[in-house]
């Protein structure tokens, strides 16, 4: 079977919590180890998308995301792989030779400042513009500081340069593997509500909204726009309505003191599992912490 993992580092990425997440599937998917259609509406870097196509039979996917950078890799990945890898090829060979304040400055000029400039037209996917966008993302996430992916209020990345002795620009198998494993997934950008799901098929949804945060701190702003905790129940209205579909549902949330999630979640399946978060604009917020997995099955 092919594998893949993330191409990019996300804040909240799910790597860490596969094999719990894994143990707790819907029977029928881990006794046939097949699921008809796998929607996931916060795909950010997809570690239980890649690692249910790496290891399940999944017979089509839908994925979206509000970020179009982020959905923009995605499309470049599964239509340019070559062509990604090649752009990729150049700038490890650029960067790597270099010294530490060289580096530095190809960061911030050849790699931050022409992904800002460069306009791209999301959907008109293409080989030139969109394939160049996206190895400028994947490369500044690969040398950025811990891996972040965080704009500002005018919509530009601006996350420093990280000081990693011998980054990995290009993981070509990795991105070929993607590549083929995506071939069988719609990819869509916008609001999780948009995405239409159909009614005849056994559906299975993983919902990992951004997290609300422990803190005043917490990050929670992967675009220019926030998700409040008007936002976390207007998504819980939504879930009841997949539920009175009849469709598997999985959530993932933060396990805040004022129990938000048990009142907002009441009657359904809520389990509490210890999980350790890297990134966290507020260091003292490192550590572990308990995490919701809130389903109905
Ligand atoms: C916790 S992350 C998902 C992490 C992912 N499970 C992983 O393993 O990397 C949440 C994602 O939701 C996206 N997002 C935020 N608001 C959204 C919205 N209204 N609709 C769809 N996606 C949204 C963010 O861009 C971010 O990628």
């Amino acid at each position: 079977m092919i594998q893949a993992k993330p191409f990019l580092k996300w804040a909240g990425g799910k790597r860490q919590l596969l094999n719990k997440i894994e143990s707790i599937l819907p029977c029928d998917v881990l006794k046939t180890k097949e699921i008809d259609l796998y929607i996931e509406p916060f795909v950010g870097g997809g570690a239980l998308l890649f690692h249910l196509l790496s290891n399940y039979s999944v017979s089509k996917s839908i994925i979206n995301d509000i970020n179009p950078d982020l959905i923009l890799s995605y499309k470049v990945i599964k239509l340019f792989p070559h062509e990604l890898i090649k752009k990729l090829k150049r700038i490890e060979d650029d960067y790597l030779p270099l010294a530490y304040e060289q580096r530095k400055e190809y960061f911030y000029n050849n790699l931050r400042e022409a992904y800002n400039k460069l306009d791209v037209d999301y959907k008109a996917v293409d080989s030139k513009t969109s394939v160049e966008k996206v190895a400028l993302m994947i490369a500044l996430n690969k040398t950025c500081f811990n891996g972040l992916y965080r704009e500002n209020s005018k919509g530009e990345f601006n996350v420093p340069f990280g000081k990693y002795a011998n980054p990995k620009i290009l993981d070509e198998d990795n991105l070929l593997n993607a590549s083929k494993l995506l071939q069988g997934t719609e990819i869509l950008c916008g609001n999780y509500s948009s995405i239409s799901i159909p009614q005849d098929s056994k559906v299975f949804i993983y919902f990992d909204p951004p997290y609300r945060p422990l803190t005043d701190s917490g990050f929670t702003k992967y675009t220019k726009e926030d998700f409040n905790d008007e936002d976390q129940k207007q998504l819980a209205k939504y879930i009841q309505r997949i539920h009175k579909e009849k469709h598997h549902f999985l959530l993932s949330n933060s396990d805040t003191e004022d129990n938000f999630f048990d009142n907002l979640y009441k009657g359904f399946d809520i389990q509490r599992v210890l999980a350790k978060r890297y990134i966290n604009s507020n260091a003292n917020g490192r550590g572990e912490i308990n995490e919701l997995l809130i389903k109905n099955y």
